[in-house]
């Protein structure tokens, strides 16, 4: 029996895929759906003292043909999508009243989400702890670059409610660890991150950026995002102690699992429920769980942060060691061959089985590893 649930700061979730705020999450009754499509947890969209005034258009996908190019990899991989949304266009007072409320009848643990500043977090702080919440997510996204506003609003919620506060951090910064020790002594975990911004992204057919936002700027999630999310999270699960949840780019179990291996508690999903609607939570649900089940593991704790040992302070080394090959994995497909600039790579007939298969030049082989990760029957491998 695998153990799929997981604690977090004293809340109980079912399971580590939890809703993250965004369209997605947007009322009471996405949020029912959401239960209902398998989420762990409901994280709502993120409110403030103010309704936003979303621009229009605000939502788009981009990189939709990129990895198409590429035969056998699917277009799932590489595509991003780009937002202009802001934070809740609902009153907060109809969030109290009614949306929380719907959320709730679902039974699951119900995290609301609030910003910006210490005041704003501070009143609401207290009035969606009354409204019975479980725990709150706080939204840095328009503190800036400096670690002491952050402190601040960490500070000003944490004396304002008695309830689990989550920092969510954003990943225009350079180095994110500053402000996780900055919060740390006031969360009770921090979830990471946010989307990535702002970008552009200009339709060639009418030349206009697709989005209405201010320079027609959006925000990056997706895909596109999970390498600088997953990045975030293992620097984050090494500079302190709090639990983390992992958010950005997952879009299936294998995701997932990548963002705990690098020190994740529990995960949070945003595009990928746009785009495939709620069956996504269950969808990932049962991958991680299928995935602990072949490889061994009787839980999600046992591959919580198993990458951080890997991740090595200096380069791991400087010398080219050729990869090595499984010739009963390799289909002979030819992709690596393709794809390797120094011509290192040969496609011959295995003497033993006449199959076709590939074969490493090793004088030419510059050790960089392409062929290893394009490979799509993991046949190239380093030892
Ligand atoms: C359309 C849209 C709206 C979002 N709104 C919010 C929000 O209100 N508050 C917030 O903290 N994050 C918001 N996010 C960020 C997501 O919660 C998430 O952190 C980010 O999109 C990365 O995850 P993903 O790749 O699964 O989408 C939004 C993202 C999108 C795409």
């Amino acid at each position: 029996m695998i153990e799929i649930s997981v604690e977090i700061a004293g809340i109980r979730f079912r399971n580590p895929v939890l809703t993250a705020a965004g369209p997605a999450s947007r009322d009471g009754e996405a949020l029912i759906k959401a239960a209902k499509g398998g989420a762990g947890g409901l994280v709502a969209k993120t409110i403030s003292l103010k309704p936003a005034e979303v621009p229009r258009p605000c939502l788009a996908i981009i990189n939709r043909e990129y990895s198409l190019r590429i035969p056998g990899f699917k277009a799932y991989t590489t595509f991003g999508f780009q937002n202009a949304e802001l934070w809740s266009d609902i009153p907060y007072q109809r969030w109290i009243e009614r949306e929380y409320k719907l959320a709730k009848s679902t039974g699951l643990p119900l995290i609301a989400s609030i910003g910006y500043t210490p005041e704003e977090v501070s009143r609401l702080g207290k009035l969606v702890e009354k409204a019975g919440v479980d725990g709150i997510e706080f939204s840095t996204h328009y503190l800036g670059f400096d670690p002491r506003p952050l402190e601040e609003v960490a500070k000003s919620l944490k004396e304002s409610v008695d309830i689990p506060i989550f920092a969510k951090l954003s990943p225009h910064l350079p180095d994110i660890t500053p402000f996780a020790k900055a919060v740390e002594p006031y969360v009770d975990g921090i979830v990471a991150i946010n989307t990535y911004g702002p970008t552009l992204h200009i339709d060639i057919e009418t030349g206009k950026p697709l989005l209405g936002g201010e320079n027609g700027y959006g925000w990056l999630s997706g895909p596109a995002l999970k390498p600088i999310a997953v990045r975030y999270v293992a620097d984050i699960a090494r500079a302190v102690k709090k639990p983390v949840i992992g958010v950005g780019g997952i879009m299936s179990g294998k995701d997932a699992i990548e963002h705990i291996m690098a020190g994740a508690w529990a995960v949070e999903i945003c595009t990928g429920a746009i785009l495939e609607g709620p069956e996504i939570y269950g969808r990932v649900v049962r991958e991680i769980e299928e995935f602990l089940k072949t490889h061994g593991y009787d839980s999600v704790e046992d591959i919580r942060g198993i990458a951080l040992k890997w991740i090595p302070e200096k380069p791991l080394r400087t010398e080219a060691i050729p990869p090595s090959l499984d010739p009963r994995k390799c289909t002979g497909c030819g992709i690596c061959e393709k794809a390797c600039v120094y011509e290192a790579i040969e496609m011959i007939e295995d003497i033993k089985t006449g199959k076709r298969i590939s074969r490493t030049i090793e004088e030419r082989c510059y050790g960089c590893g392409l062929c290893v990760s394009i490979c799509p029957t993991r046949a190239r491998y380093f030892e």
